[in-house]
């Protein structure tokens, strides 16, 4: 079966313990990452060890995946060989040979623009890298020396593989075509583009998992409604800080339920996962079971279902790829 995972939200909304999870449950052949590129931060808790990848998908934690990322993200071949490193992964981890290569310029470009100080961007390059292929002078990483060991075809291997689960990034919200323009991320990241990004077409995906966090935020510039201070947020304990960046992420409490039934529709999300529910609804840290929520999540949970006319068959319950309710074999 081929899976595509993205974020409903503005990124942030755990993608990397859902892959995680689903990665060791679902034992796919490949796990791929489509999305822009290192602007990305997922964090995954495994085996007692925090990681912070930007260019590996979290589906790294089984080690008898294939690591692949797709010819639509721009690689920092820095970066990719550090977290190689840190992840142990050498051997099983390719990149596509048509990856557009983040340069140092790109970098330099990404932290002087103004664009940067009115978006608000990640400094990491993948703006200006992404224009660099838009303006036909890219460099591909199949001419970048010191990374021929990792490049392959990835569009072909994910073709010929059954299993493949590929893990978009950043959110919808920060979609260039349908986010808060021009409060963006520099492409589209709804489903259709991730899959593309690794080389499938439409009909070859059997599932979309949007994931959606039980609270809202956004880091960088732009629209965001029902914002609350940071003191609030941290008494709600809902106040987290960028992977990449280091901000302070801004929090709403709320669900945008309009944004996020456009994203639904957008996606084709044939499923949703909802993260932090513990985080939300103390009391259910670490359960496994749906009939172990309190009555309360479990209406959170429903009214989800309700509002967006797709199945919550993912639920987490703490940062471990464990604290996981699965309700897959229930709602499908
Ligand atoms: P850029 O993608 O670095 O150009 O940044 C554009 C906007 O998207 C900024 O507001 C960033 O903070 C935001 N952004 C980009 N990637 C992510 C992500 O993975 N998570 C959250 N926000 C992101
Ligand atoms: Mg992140």
């Amino acid at each position: 079966m081929k899976q595509v995972l993205v974020g409903g939200q503005y990124g942030d909304e755990g993608k990397g313990k859902i892959s995680s999870y689903l990665a060791i449950k679902d034992a796919p052949e490949i796990v791929a990452r489509g999305g822009v590129g290192p602007n990305a931060g997922h964090k995954v808790l495994y085996e007692g060890k925090w990681y912070s990848l930007r260019m590996l998908p979290s589906g790294f934690v089984n080690p008898n995946s294939k690591v692949m990322i797709g010819a639509g993200v721009s690689v920092d071949p820095e970066v990719f060989m550090k977290e190689i490193e840190m992840t142990n992964t050498d051997g099983r981890v390719f990149v596509d040979k048509r990856c557009t290569t983040i340069t140092q310029k790109h970098k330099e470009e990404d932290a002087a623009a103004a664009l940067s100080k009115k978006i608000g961007t990640t400094k990491t390059g993948c703006g200006p890298s992404v224009t660099s292929r838009a303006r036909r002078d890219a460099v591909l990483m199949q001419d970048v020396p010191e990374m021929q060991k990792y490049v392959v075809d990835v569009a072909d291997a994910v073709h010929k593989a059954k299993d493949v689960f590929v893990e978009g990034s950043q959110g919808f919200m920060l979609s260039c075509l349908y986010g808060t323009y021009p409060f963006v991320t520099s492409k589209d990241v709804s489903a259709s583009t991730i899959a593309a990004d690794v080389g499938l077409g439409p009909t070859s995906i059997e599932q979309v998992i949007m994931v959606i966090k039980a609270y809202t935020t956004r880091v960088g510039n732009g629209p965001f409604p029902s914002e609350i201070e940071v003191e609030e947020s941290v008494k709600l304990n809902f106040q987290e800080y960028g992977t990449v960046t280091g901000r302070p992420r801004r929090t709403s409490p709320e669900l945008h339920w309009e944004d996020l039934n456009f994203a639904a529709q957008v996606n084709s999300a044939t499923q949703i996962a909802v993260t932090k529910v513990d985080i939300r609804f103390p009391g259910n840290e670490g359960k496994t079971k749906y009939d172990e929520l309190t009555a309360e999540a479990r209406m959170f949970i429903d009214q989800v279902e309700a509002k967006l006319g797709v199945p919550v068959t993912l639920i987490g319950t703490g940062p471990d790829a464990k604290h996981i309710i699965d309700r897959r074999d229930k709602m499908l």
